[in-house]
């Protein structure tokens, strides 16, 4: 394959602006190069064209299928969409970057592992946010072995309040309330925990907000291979909340509020910004307490190595098998939730 790779985004959609970032990632990535938008809406194809005179703008997949400028697309449509967009775009022999959450269950992640696979084509799930630059220094201080040996990593995000978000709200389309920030989530745990997962407890919450379909709260607990429990909640009904990251090991523990520009897409080609953490330790000198700034976030990295990938053989930014696992624990928290047992996760 020769650089630069031609690209399309597909889904431009008004909510996040997320077409956009695609757009300006890819643009900005010296091997790749954004050849098409394509959006069912007119106007969004406007607006991208607007963004970027130089592209082409499609109203229909079919005519990204037949491009053959077009040997990468980026899918950043509504979850329920993912699967079924992926395989064609297989079909059509092109690489695929798929917006999380990768799709709605594990057996359409399945699906598109298989269809990239027949395709011999590379199926990459976009979670950016293993770049964020508060997980990124968490994720340093972890592998560097200052916490010792991790045994508990509790993750909170919420707050009160209804979740009237567009089709984010619908549990059909979305796949529920665990697949808007979850994904995140569940991809940094089991990105600083890389052990076999043992098996997941959900506990799940409809009480309050009648009038959308997606859960009020949602929680899994997953107990890895060596003992490590991780514990993940998304509330839309916690009147108090929780800090955003805390872990605990052996020798020491991080706590992350998550203030500090650690959320905000108003630079969303750079991610997060500022902001630092605290980590206590103890050592032969006692116990040390250190603010410790985070590390810049570099979103922009993942379309650098899906260009490595493609160009040089470097492992894919994150595999749809990678995917598939944080599906896993979300159909395996839902089950739980519902048999009242701990469920197993299969890929796990
Ligand atoms: N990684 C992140 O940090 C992050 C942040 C925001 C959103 N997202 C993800 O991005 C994806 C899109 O979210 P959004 O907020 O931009 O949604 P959105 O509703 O604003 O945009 C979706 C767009 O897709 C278009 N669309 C739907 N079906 C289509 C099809 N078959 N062909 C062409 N266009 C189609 C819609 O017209 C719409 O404009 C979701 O998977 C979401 O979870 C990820």
């Amino acid at each position: 394959m020769e650089a630069p790779i031609g690209c399309a985004v597909i889904g431009y959609g008004p909510l996040h602006n997320f077409g956009w970032a695609h757009s300006a990632w890819i643009d900005a990535t010296p091997e790749l190069r954004l050849v098409a938008v394509c959006d069912l809406d007119p106007a969004r194809t406007a607006a991208a064209k607007e963004a970027f005179p130089h592209i082409r703008t499609y109203n229909d997949v079919a005519d990204v299928w037949s491009d053959d400028e077009i040997a990468l697309v980026s899918l950043v449509t509504p979850h329920f969409t993912h699967c079924p967009l992926a395989v064609q775009a297989f079909e059509a022999g092109k690489h695929v970057v798929v917006e999380k959450a990768m799709c709605l269950n594990v057996a359409e992640a399945t699906q598109m592992i298989e269809a990239g696979k027949r395709a011999g084509r590379m199926l990459a799930v976009h979670h950016n946010r293993r770049h964020d630059g508060n997980f990124r220094r968490i994720r340093e201080i972890v592998e560097s072995g200052a916490l010792g040996e991790v045994f508990e990593i509790d993750l909170y995000a919420g707050g009160y309040g209804p979740f009237r978000h567009g089709w984010y709200s619908e549990k059909a389309k979305s796949g529920g309330a665990f697949y808007f920030w979850g994904p995140h989530a569940v991809d940094w745990v089991l990105t600083l925990m890389p052990e076999r997962i043992a098996g997941v407890n959900g506990y799940f919450h409809k009480l309050v907000w009648h009038e959308i379909t997606n859960e009020d709260q949602v929680r899994a607990t997953i107990r890895f291979a060596n003992g490590c429990v991780a514990d993940v909640t998304w509330s839309h009904i916690a009147t108090i909340g929780k800090p955003l990251w805390r872990i605990l090991g052996t020798k020491g523990g991080i706590l992350d509020t998550g203030a500090g520009g650690n959320v905000g897409y108003e630079k969303q080609t750079h991610g997060p910004v500022g902001g630092s953490l605290t980590l206590i330790t103890h050592g032969e000198e006692g116990r040390k307490e250190e603010q410790i700034p985070y590390l810049e976030s570099d979103w922009g990295m993942y379309w650098q190595g899906v260009a490595d990938h493609l160009l040089r053989g470097a492992p894919v930014p994150v595999s749809g098998e990678a995917g598939r696992r944080t599906i896993g624990v979300f159909e395996a928290a839902e089950r739980s939730s519902k048999t009242g047992q701990t469920e197993a996760v299969p890929y796990e």
